[in-house]
């Protein structure tokens, strides 16, 4: 296994907080992967900022047990270079539903065959129910990804019904949702829902910073990570295939509010 190294590389970021990205983009490939350019270039500008990005080929890695294509092989080498990234690879999880579980376990799997070169560091586990009567099928999912990767995070979209899901995860994503529908109270914030472990992603945002909102979830709650992007899913359209219009001021505006 490769993750004691990777482990230990994430560590370089020194902020606790920072940004979970769903990176839902082609890389695109040749030298300068322009599909994650802009990207690959605020994380090397800002280096005490830790980023999770979650890479996503085709809803998952892709047929069973095959390499990552050709731009993924090129691209995701240059964030596992970066000392502050942690790289997720997305499976979809289907709320639990018992025709989809072999899937997630392929899934699993495949993105372990990969090359170490691009390999990713952890899982993140999207559609998570949240709810008891599925506990023990995500309590599977989790213990096969933590026996081969070093990181698992979880999406339930909102709070969790059941917070025993705080136990199989480093990271939930606790709230999903359209940037004027969110409010930080709606996070549950305690001993056993810890704001070290919850990410909030907001879509539909403004274009610049929201630092109100960046300095409560941030300096105040200190959740994990946080994510807004102007990019829309208004009319069902996938609210994460572009980057945020200007991604280095917001990253500017987390790195100022964690040091805060
Ligand atoms: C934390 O919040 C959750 C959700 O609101 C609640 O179920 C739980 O009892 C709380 N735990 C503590 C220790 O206050």
């Amino acid at each position: 296994m490769y993750t004691g190294l990777r482990a230990a590389a994430a560590a370089a970021a020194t902020l606790s907080s920072g940004l979970l990205i769903p990176l839902y983009i082609n890389p695109v490939g040749g030298p300068d992967c322009s599909g994650w350019a802009p990207l690959l270039s605020t994380i090397t500008a800002h280096p005490a900022v830790p980023f999770w990005t979650i890479i996503n080929p085709n809803s998952g890695p892709g047929d069973p047990n095959t390499q990552a294509g050709p731009e993924y092989q090129q691209c995701i080498p240059q964030l596992l270079d970066k000392p502050n990234v942690v790289v997720l690879g997305y499976v979809a999880t289907f709320e639990a539903d018992p025709s989809h579980q072999a899937r997630v376990t392929t899934d699993i799997d495949t993105y372990n065959g990969w090359a170490v070169a691009y390999r990713p560091d952890g899982i993140f586990f999207d559609q998570v129910s949240g709810h008891t009567a599925d506990f023990t099928a995500y309590q599977t999912f989790t213990s096969h990804a933590s026996s081969l990767f070093s990181f698992v995070a979880l999406n339930p979209g909102s709070a969790p019904q059941d917070i025993a899901y705080y136990s199989l995860a480093n990271l939930l994503l606790t709230a999903e949702n359209f940037y004027d529908q969110f409010n930080p109270s709606q996070l549950s914030l305690n001993s056993s829902t810890p704001a070290s472990k919850q990410a909030v992603v907001l879509h539909d945002g403004p274009s610049t910073p929201p630092t109100s909102l960046i300095s409560q979830l941030i300096t105040t709650d200190d959740i994990k990570a946080f994510y807004v992007t102007d990019d829309v899913q208004a009319n069902n359209q996938n609210p994460y295939d572009m980057l945020p219009t200007d991604l280095e001021s917001f990253v500017t505006a987390i790195e100022a509010a964690a040091s805060a």
